[in-house]
Order: structure tokens, then C-alpha cells, then sequence
């Protein structure tokens, strides 16, 4: 790998044993890619000091209490060495993106007095080294917008896929350990998403149906990552300008169900003004057709759940914008949940912050509802006790929670998953 002379000097340890460490990991992880130089970037979003319910079961066996040595504990779990490294301030501007539990709701969401020690120590060790403890995992929403054409590290499917295809900014999806050593030296290796031909359009989609609400979004997503996997679909006949809620669900569901991380829409996403923009001269495989038959297929992924009573609604995955809060205030006004069903609405805390404000918490609480914000069910695996059947309006949520929290999952639209909160029963599907 071709290095310039500054590169060299911190691989050398001119800056400290850490940036050197963390060069020569991405050093490492650039040639086993191909790639031929790093690139500079000042936006990094990664998973920070075992903030993943698998890393962070591991931080107790490592450190205890008051004796926790996050040098220690970063080295290994974030920089994958075995020797510990006195961590410095990020080089790069970095953010958090999600972690184990709300502090706020710590009790409601059943954390254990030991995992809230954790989170405080690690979000206290965050600030220390500059890591911006925004915790979501929808950046995007609340002021990271990269710009078009800016080099960014996130780990995030659903985020990455969001920020290189809506915003035109490049990234691969990262890991824990490119991510944290990416913002010690503000350098990432230059290959994949952010080379212009890898973003080139590879296969494209005809949708025939009329895409309309966010549920369609999202099924169309998951069925264009379940078939076209980790290649650049095309997406062609769709009329209607999608809304940012939207966009968010169908690239979600993409990188769920298949390995999706940039999209073209043409006539609506910037490099896609039109279908040979979107290809950028890429052979233009056979079309796939997107219509209502596929849309129902879609669907049929999703059959974990058979019984009706539903007793946990989760909706905020990805973390919802005020648009999707709001209208979950609106269609709980005055009402009040069923008494043994739970709803749980998951968004970034500066957004919280600002339902709070103009009154949506209030409405959702006063109907027995909660708001959280930093974590979610799926993956910070927090929920209420006794948790028999979930519905989400996620296909996201709806993928991965029969998985790690083991509920079997129905998936509805935002006021179907309200409905069955409010009666206990599902009654959704699609219309
Ligand atoms: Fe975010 Fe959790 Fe979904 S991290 S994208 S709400 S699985």
C-alpha cells in the first residue's frame, strides 16, 4: 500500500503507540481489500468500547468496577490488541452509535445494576477520547448529514446504505475495529464505496407497483436485498418522490435480508439522474420486476408469529424521526394501551428531546407507552418481561428480533402495530 510521508511517520509512532497500532491495522485490512491508499476522513460512526450485547459481555471478564481499565478494554475489544495502549483523543470527529440500554429507562427496560455500571463507565471513557456519545443509530437524522462526495467510516448497514445512496456521501460498512481505529488517524483504506466504480449500478428493478406507504418501502427493500445481495440495484418507475422515512426503511431492509449498501433511484437519488447516470456505463444485468405478486412474497418472509395476542409493539427501527413520533402521539390521543401489551417507541435523544418539548412524549406515555432513546430491542436486547409475541413496523426489527430476542414477530404498518397495542390483538397484514 502506497503511504505519503505523514502516514508513514505515524505508522513509525511518531504520534504514540496507539495511532501507530491503529495505522497498522488499517494498514492490514487494506491490503487483504486491494486497496492501494487510505483516504482521509473526518466522520467516523462506529460501536464503541463493547457497546454490542456480544462485546459487551465480555467487558466484565476483562475488567471489574472500579478497577476497569478502559485502556485495556478499548485495546482489545476496539484496537484487537492483546497490549494495552494508553488510548489519545480521536483524531477524526467521531459518534457513537448505539448503545446497551437507556439510562433513562434503565428500570423499564429490566438492565441490571451491573450493565448500567458498564454503560456509565464506557460512555464516561467515550467523552474522555472525544467519541460524541449520540447514540443512534440514525445519525443522519440529528446533524451528521455528510455532505456529497465526503469519505465517511461508519459501521451501521442501515445507515451506510442511507448516507451513500440519499446523500451521495461514500462508505463501506465498517467494524468495530476499522471504525475505532479510523478515528484515532483520520484515515480509512480506499476501496469499495468509495471508489466511483463501485458505486456504479449493477442490476436494475422495474418497480410496477405503486410504492406508497412506509410498509411497501420496507418489504420492497428486504425482497431487493434478498435477491440482488450485495450488488447496486437500480430502481426504475417509481413516480412519487419517497419521503426521508421511507428511504430509511427500504435501504434498512435491504442490507437485512441481503448485504445492500448503496441503491440508486432514478430521478430521485443524486447519482441517479438518470438510468445511465445510475450506471455509469455498467453492463445492465437482466431487469427484475417489482410488483405487487413480489410484494406479497415479501410479505411471506415474515410468518414467525401466528398467535394473535401480542404483547410488546416496538416502533424506532432504524430510530424514528419526529415524523414517525408524531404519529404515533396522534393515533394514541386520549386512548390508553391494552393492559398487558407494551409499546416501546425508539429515537435519538436529541429527538426525544424535542418530542418531549412539543408534547408527543406526554401523549404516548399518558396512554401507557414509552419513549427511549440509545438503544433498541433488537440489539441492545432489552424489552419488557415475558415477552410472548412482538409486532413491529420494521422490517429490520422484524428480521432480527425472532433471532436475538427469540418473539416471534408481526409485521404492519405504524398504525396496525398502534392498533394491536391498543387491543392487545393483531389484526394487520397488508391492504
Ligand atoms: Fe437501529 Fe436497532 Fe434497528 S440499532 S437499525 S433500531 S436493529
Amino acid at each position: 500500500m502506497k503511504l505519503t510521508d505523514e502516514e508513514q511517520q505515524v505508522l513509525d509512532g511518531a504520534e504514540g503507540k496507539a495511532r501507530a497500532h491503529a495505522m497498522d491495522l488499517l494498514v492490514r485490512y487494506g491490503k487483504a481489500l486491494g486497496a492501494e491508499t487510505l483516504v482521509n476522513t473526518n466522520n467516523v460512526c462506529g460501536g464503541f468500547v463493547g457497546a454490542l450485547p456480544g462485546r459487551r459481555d465480555l467487558l466484565p471478564q476483562i475488567s471489574d468496577g472500579e478497577k476497569r481499565d478502559m485502556d485495556a478494554v478499548y485495546s482489545l475489544l476496539n484496537l484487537d490488541s492483546d497490549v494495552r495502549l494508553e488510548i489519545p483523543k480521536t483524531k477524526a470527529m467521531t459518534y457513537r452509535l448505539i448503545d446497551a440500554m437507556d439510562p433513562d429507562k434503565a428500570e423499564v427496560q429490566g438492565v441490571s445494576a451491573q450493565t448500567r455500571q458498564i454503560v456509565k463507565d464506557v460512555n464516561r471513557f467515550c467523552q474522555k477520547i472525544g467519541v460524541n456519545t449520540c447514540n443512534t443509530c440514525t445519525p443522519y437524522q440529528i446533524g451528521n448529514v455528510p455532505v456529497f462526495g465526503e469519505h465517511c467510516a461508519w459501521m451501521e448497514s442501515s445507515a451506510v446504505v442511507y448516507i451513500n445512496s440519499v446523500l451521495g456521501a461514500r462508505s463501506n460498512v465498517e467494524g468495530a475495529h476499522s471504525a475505532s481505529a479510523a478515528a484515532l488517524v483520520g484515515k480509512i483504506p480506499y476501496w469499495g464505496y468509495h471508489t466511483p466504480e463501485k458505486r456504479r449500478g449493477t442490476h436494475r428493478v422495474v418497480v410496477e407497483y405503486e410504492v406508497d406507504s412506509m410498509l411497501d418501502w420496507g418489504l420492497m427493500g428486504y425482497w431487493v436485498g434478498e435477491r440482488i445481495k450485495t450488488e447496486v440495484p437500480v430502481l426504475t418507475g417509481i413516480s412519487t418522490t419517497p419521503t426521508p422515512e421511507k428511504l430509511k426503511h427500504f435501504g434498512a431492509a435491504a442490507a437485512s435480508s441481503g448485504g445492500i449498501e448503496m441503491y440508486h433511484i432514478v430521478g430521485v437519488t443524486p447519482e441517479a439522474r438518470d438510468t445511465a447516470d445510475a450506471f455509469g456505463g455498467n453492463p445492465q444485468q437482466d431487469a427484475l420486476v417489482f410488483g405487487r405478486r413480489e410484494l406479497e412474497e415479501a410479505y411471506g418472509y415474515f410468518s414467525t408469529a401466528s398467535d394473535p395476542n401480542v404483547d410488546f409493539v416496538v416502533i424506532g427501527c432504524p430510530h424514528a424521526s419526529l415524523v414517525q413520533v408524531k404519529q404515533v402521539a396522534e393515533l394514541l390521543d386520549g386512548k390508553r394501551l391494552s393492559p398487558g401489551t407494551d409499546l416501546w417507541v425508539f429515537t435519538p435523544k436529541a429527538l426525544k428531546s424535542m418530542a418531549d418539548r412539543i408534547g408527543y412524549t406526554e401523549k404516548i406515555e399518558k396512554a401507557g407507552g414509552h419513549v427511549m432513546s440509545d438503544s433498541c430491542a433488537a440489539l441492545s436486547k432489552v424489552s419488557p418481561d415475558n415477552v410472548r409475541v412482538a409486532a413491529t413496523d420494521s422490517a429490520k426489527q422484524a428480521h432480527y428480533l425472532p433471532a436475538t430476542m427469540k418473539f416471534p414477530t408481526w409485521l404492519g404498518s405504524t398504525g396496525q402495530c398502534v392498533e394491536a397495542a391498543l387491543t392487545g390483538r393483531w389484526s394487520g397484514g397488508l391492504s
